[in-house]
């Protein structure tokens, strides 16, 4: 019976926000939810999307189904982003399809890892979370090994090892760039070792890509996913533009699989196709089409690369105070500077963020996890006195 089923615990960014809600001091700081903020503290619809969306309810002339791939328009005009403008099928050995989002991404991917044979997946840890709870849901286990070190960068020894004991029986998730929740990428030469690594121990790679162009730039951003696929026969890439064209409740992501030889795509292809047609049989149209829209037009697409460049910039100038304060208290901000994304991990202890909660009105997850957007010039100060104050 329904009634069988266990109460299962709720979200702890959701029970966050309404903990964030629930304080009535007006200079309360939200650093949880995982959206880009300006220095207003705002989450605006980009306007390159805005005119894209003029555009598309003025020229759209049906609403009939496409077919669980989505809207290949939008899926083709991405992959010269992603993989190059120079070859963006590597010779018609990647095709694509529209997912719900990054997430409808990872789930038709990590669905066709376990279909495939795979009988693990091995992540590094800290994840987003929603990775373990995917695999948890499909029956995939799940191999971690550390990714980062406590000084706030990769542990590239922990790497080795996890790759040295992986096989043909193995897949790997990579996060693509701007790491989530530690925000500390692969430098290039990492994902060169790493690049060969994957080949040399065929593992299948799944690369998380959620955050083009937050880190260093669009291209900087897409090194490692390039890297690996040119040194793997087969590798799948979980793409999301819910945060570098803000459409977050939108949905708008991408899977694409990439094989040895092209006489297999339409195989491989065909089973992702079948897993998304049991699962939500089509993606939402919109957010996909607005994005098409931009990328078909060259203006579009500068105005909307002008505005994921001021999103990087005030990043960056965030991580940069961070950074400068140093030394804050017990810990040390500075290597936030040198990460990227909209996240970070400072570490405090449990009693440390509770005290930023009740004591500064500072609210984040418990695994110390900032979104570093959420500061703004106007609140960085408090929040770097606050650290100082808890950890000190
Ligand atoms: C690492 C990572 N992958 C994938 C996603 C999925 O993004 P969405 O489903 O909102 O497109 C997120 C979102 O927070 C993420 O942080």
């Amino acid at each position: 019976m329904l009634i069988d089923l266990k109460q299962q615990p709720a979200d702890a960014l959701l029970a966050l926000i309404k903990l964030h809600n629930a304080d009535p001091r007006a200079d309360k700081i939200d650093l949880g939810v995982g959206v880009y903020r300006t220095g207003q503290g705002e989450t605006p619809v980009f306007g390159a999307i805005k005119a894209a969306e003029k555009k598309l309810v003025e020229t759209q002339d049906s609403k009939a189904y496409l077919g669980p791939e989505g809207d290949m328009g939008f899926v083709e005009a991405l992959m010269p982003y992603v993989f190059g403008k120079d070859s963006p099928s590597m010779g018609g050995r990647i095709e694509g399809m529209q997912t719900p989002g990054g997430t409808g991404s990872l789930r038709l991917a990590l669905a066709m890892v376990k279909r495939a044979g795979y009988k693990r997946l091995i992540v590094g840890k800290p994840s987003w979370p929603n990775h373990n709870q995917i695999c948890a849901d499909l029956g995939l286990e799940v191999l971690e090994f550390n990714h980062a070190r406590a000084d706030g960068t990769t542990d590239m020894d922990a790497i080795r090892t996890a790759l040295a004991d992986a096989g043909e029986a193995d897949a790997v998730l990579l996060h693509g760039c701007c790491h989530n929740p530690t925000g500390i990428d692969y430098s290039n030469a990492e994902w060169d070792e790493i690049a060969g690594l994957l080949a040399e121990r065929k593992v299948l790679p799944v690369i998380d890509l959620a955050y083009q162009g937050l880190g260093r730039g669009m291209e900087e951003d897409a090194y490692g996913v390039r890297r690996v696929l040119a040194a793997v026969p087969e590798a799948m890439v979980c793409y999301s533009c819910d945060k570098n064209f803000g459409l977050y409740r939108d949905r708008v992501g991408a899977l694409y699989a990439m094989v040895a030889d092209p006489a297999d795509l339409a195989k491989v292809m065909s089973n992702a196709h079948a897993l998304a047609r049991a699962n939500w049989s089509q993606p939402p149209d919109h957010g996909g089409a607005a994005v098409r829209l931009i990328l078909e037009d060259e203006a579009l697409t500068a105005q909307w690369l002008d505005e994921l460049d001021q999103m990087r910039d005030r990043m960056r100038q965030v991580r940069a105070r961070l950074a400068e304060a140093g030394k804050t208290g017990g810990v040390d901000l500075t290597p936030i500077g040198i990460q990227n994304g909209l996240f970070s991990i400072i570490p405090f202890t449990p009693e440390q963020v509770q005290a930023m909660r009740s004591e500064h009105g500072i609210y984040f997850a418990g695994s110390g996890r900032i979104n570093v957007a959420g500061l703004t010039m106007g609140n960085i100060d408090k929040f770097i006195a606050a650290v100082a104050d808890v950890t000190g």
